[in-house]
């Protein structure tokens, strides 16, 4: 039985595949619209969130399965003390496949290892958060048509930000990736990312203090929201919360194909704007999401057999 826990437990070429199936699931939405049908997705969100429950909930919708499950830990027998592994010991028995989001880094990783069904990450604390990744590549593969050759600048919360150290280990798994960190002093990218990730790739990398110094050379920006909820006080919060607005002005010394991707919610990091340059990827991206997760759950019950190949499963 496999589960998604970190991007690394798909290879490189079990993500381009998912990537397709996806792309083949917007091309024909009603070859698919049965497959799920009799199975359950448990939504076991402890952490607050849109787009990656509803995504997921329309996904497995989509397939014609059904959902149960929870929105936030208050109203799950977490809040009586229940452990992670009991909880999904029982849902084991609810549900033939899992996405649980956790403030807690690992928790899903320890749901794995008690659970009879597959078990998705929807966010681990400030630690990972592969579901996004597949979203953000979908994104970058329908935008681009390549990640090869990239020079992409990831902006504002690199240390709490999951959406990034989860896209890092998918994006060094190409071909000549440039990656530039532009984050305040005391939000910059974990060393761990740095000495396990990047540069055991020999991928090229710098850091910056201000985007504008980089801006010209990007062909991605990447921008992240500060992660209030993951800090100790809000002081530090409230002195950082703006250190990057990107703004029609800014964008003026971009390339004319930039990407902008931004995983959502934003706060203040884009002005409104910037939503009509052509430029703008975030919503594009937010809406590919529910197709990856469709693409996610088909492969992790193990029913896109055949499906690329034109066969019926
Ligand atoms: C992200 C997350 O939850 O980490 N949101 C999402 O899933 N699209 C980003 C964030 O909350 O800043």
């Amino acid at each position: 039985m496999r589960h998604l826990i970190d991007p690394l437990d798909f290879t490189r070429q079990e993500t381009d595949r998912l990537l397709e199936l996806a792309e083949n699931i917007i091309q024909s939405p009603g070859a698919y619209a049965h497959r799920c049908a009799g199975k359950i997705l448990g939504a076991l969100f402890f952490e607050p969130s849109t787009r990656t429950r509803l995504s997921f909930e329309s996904a497995m919708l989509r397939l014609g399965g059904q959902v149960l499950g929870f929105s936030d830990a208050g109203s799950s027998s977490a809040s009586k003390g229940e452990s992670v592994a009991d909880t999904i010991r029982m849902v084991s028995a609810y549900a033939d496949i899992a996405a649980m989001r956790h403030f807690k880094e690992g928790a899903p990783f320890v749901a794995s290892r008690y659970a009879k069904i597959p078990v998705i990450n929807a966010g681990d604390g400030g630690h990972q958060h592969p579901t996004q990744t597949l979203t953000d590549m979908f994104a970058i593969r329908r935008r681009r048509g390549k990640v090869d050759g990239m020079t992409i600048g990831l902006c504002g919360d690199l240390k709490f930000g999951r959406t990034v150290h989860s896209l890092i280990k998918s994006l060094v798994r190409y071909e000549n990736v440039r990656f530039i960190f532009i984050s305040p002093e005391e939000l910059r990218v974990p060393g761990y990312i740095v000495k396990e990730v990047v540069e055991p790739s020999g991928h090229r990398w710098e850091e910056a203090r201000a985007m504008e110094e980089v801006m010209p050379e990007l062909d991605i920006l990447y921008m992240t929201r500060v992660q209030r909820e993951r800090f100790f006080n809000e002081e530090d919060y409230v002195r950082l919360k703006d250190s990057y607005v990107l703004t029609p002005e800014k964008l003026r010394a971009a390339k004319p194909d930039l990407s902008i991707m931004h995983p959502l919610p934003r706060v203040n990091e884009i002005a409104p704007e910037v939503d009509n340059d052509s430029r703008a990827v975030y919503f594009e991206q937010a809406k590919g999401g529910v197709y990856v997760r469709m693409a996610l759950i088909l492969t992790l019950l193990g029913l896109e057999k055949g499906i690329l190949d034109g066969e019926e499963a």
